[in-house]
């Protein structure tokens, strides 16, 4: 299950993205926010997030215009990696070197076939594990000192 949400400088680029999903037959829940009226990004990046905490989503879509507002907020919460992608190379390389649980998407700066690439290199790419593991290790221990 993926948890989707977006402000509403994601809101167009979000409803198109279900409908890729919906091709796929890849289970999302959306979180909001359910038109373009100007909104707060937090409020929908919080509960995506946390489904993602409490294993009820295994990944999240998130997207606002930047994608910026929405990776700072998902980062503030442990065990989270998000980063905002804006073509398929650093798409593939935020799972295969990050093992980012949570890909944000710059809405007002891509359009829908750019971001079903993006989505397509992020959802299948592996993790390289090895020497990338050591450093998801290290930021492990900067959570556990600096985060509850
Ligand atoms: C909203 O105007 C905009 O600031 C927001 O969508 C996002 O880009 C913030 O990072």
């Amino acid at each position: 299950m993926i948890a989707i949400a977006c402000d509403h400088g994601g809101y167009e680029l979000k409803e198109e993205i279900k409908k890729y999903l919906d091709e796929k037959e890849i289970k999302y829940k959306d979180f909001g926010c359910n038109s373009t009226d100007r909104t707060d990004y937090p409020l929908y990046a919080e509960p995506a997030v946390k489904a993602v905490q409490s294993k009820e989503c295994d990944k999240a879509i998130l997207i606002c215009g930047t994608g910026f507002g929405m990776s700072i907020v998902a980062n503030k919460f442990k065990g989270i990696r998000c980063a905002s992608c804006w073509n398929e190379e650093v798409a593939k390389l935020l799972k295969a070197h990050n093992n980012a649980n949570v890909i944000a998407l710059p809405g007002r700066f891509i359009n829908v076939s750019q971001a079903v690439t993006i989505l397509r290199a992020w959802l299948g790419t592996e993790f390289m594990a090895g020497r990338h593991t050591d450093r998801l290790e290290m930021i492990k221990e900067i959570e556990n000192e600096n985060m509850k």
